[in-house]
């Protein structure tokens, strides 16, 4: 499905439902493009409402949509021009409801968009998503306000370490990945400790073939590891390095070169912490901020980073003239973050460090050069 025909069908010239979509374009459409490769034979939706939706789903999917909603009379799409959907009248938590939508199993895509309080929506994810096939995809709707139930359940998702891609413009729609042996999983959560909205950034942008600079080592380390092709990381305190060593050991990650630049007794940086970059032949695709001497590093990495720089804490007050450097180049464009995060020493949000009840917002950003929109890799 094309541009163009996703605009008709959305605005209700093929079908479709125009207003009456519970969606915005602007997320929906990356999901469409996904499903253009992904090309479903079988689609499974919980939720249909008026069947704007299901109108697409059923465009997209070569052989069978199976649609649940508990009042299917609310439909007003027309479904005629292609096989119809089969639609199922009943509440999705129930077993019966469960037992028919397994008779059409296994889908390759399921959208949860139904009951949006957070005990039906795990349950429409704990019954159903494993019917979906390894490699297919899981579409949350409703994934941004923070008071509801799939927003939490989104959160549970990528605590249990699924991949998943977020596309929020207004609701928000979160798109977790089905691990197969290609894409693996990544079951202990390994990630780096930034706001989710800086991670959503990282996990689209770092790429199986890049090479990634690192000041400050630790489970962003493990990650840079898993996901892109070569990673140096510089540690300056000796128990964090032992620690992050015996953990790329243990989980046989071989493409990190790992290094050890102590602190000098009385002499900061006198090892060279934030020069370190130098040392290394070329560029790196992106350069990851998150260690000691944040302002020496920032200058120092700018000439060696070849797409981007990315700098956690940027809301720190003893970042500022860090964060100050990265506001004053030209060629390319801050993009800022400021949300929760999964501190993935502990599998919960960052929590307010006073009451350790309240989850906290913080700030990162990455500056990304211009001459990324030229590349050719
Ligand atoms: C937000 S609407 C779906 C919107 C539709 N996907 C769209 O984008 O046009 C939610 C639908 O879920 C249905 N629903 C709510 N709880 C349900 C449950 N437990 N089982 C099945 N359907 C449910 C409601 O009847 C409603 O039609």
């Amino acid at each position: 499905m094309d541009k163009k025909r996703f605009e008709q069908v959305f605005n209700g010239e093929l079908g479709g439902m125009s207003a009456k979509i519970a969606q915005d374009p602007l997320e929906l459409w990356p999901v469409v493009e996904r499903l253009n490769i992904l090309q479903p034979v079988r689609t499974l939706e919980i939720g249909i409402n008026f069947g704007g939706t299901t109108r697409i789903w059923q465009l997209l999917t070569s052989e069978l949509v199976v649609a649940i909603d508990t009042d299917t009379s609310k439909i007003v799409v027309n479904f005629s021009d292609s096989p119809p959907p089969l639609l199922i009248q009943g509440d999705s938590t129930s077993p019966e409801t469960v037992a028919r939508a397994r008779e059409h199993a296994p889908y390759d895509f399921l959208w949860i968009d139904g009951g949006h309080t957070h005990e039906i929506a795990k349950a429409d994810w704990d019954n159903y998503s494993p019917m979906v096939r390894p490699g297919g995809l899981v579409g949350i709707h409703d994934v941004k306000a923070k008071r509801e139930g799939p927003y939490k359940l989104f959160m549970e998702i990528q605590r249990a370490g699924f991949t998943h891609e977020s596309f929020i413009e207004h609701k928000g729609t979160a798109l977790i990945h089905i691990p197969n042996e290609e894409t693996g999983g990544n079951p202990n959560n390994i990630r780096p400790f930034v706001p989710y909205d800086g991670f959503d950034w990282l996990a689209d942008f770092v790429k199986p073939h890049m090479r990634i600079f690192e000041y400050g080592s630790g489970k962003s380390t493990l990650w840079f590891g898993m996901t892109a092709g070569e990673v140096v990381a510089v540690e300056k305190w000796a128990h964090c390095y032992e620690t992050c060593a015996a953990e790329l050991a243990e989980l046989d990650i071989t493409n990190v070169e790992y290094v050890l630049k102590p602190d000098i007794a009385g002499q900061e940086d006198a090892a060279g912490y934030s020069k370190s970059i130098h040392e290394y032949e070329g560029q790196f695709d992106l350069v990851f901020v998150d260690g000691h001497y944040r302002r020496e590093c920032i200058e120092e990495c700018y000439t060696k980073a070849k797409y981007a720089i990315f700098m956690d804490n940027t809301d720190s007050p003893g970042y500022q003239d860090a964060y100050s450097v990265m506001k004053s180049w030209t060629d390319g464009t801050l993009i800022d973050f400021y949300s929760y995060g999964l501190n993935p020493y502990t599998g919960e949000d960052l929590m307010d460090p006073q009451t350790f009840t309240v989850p906290v917002k913080w700030g990162s950003a990455v500056f990304l050069k211009d001459v990324y929109k030229d590349r050719d890799d």
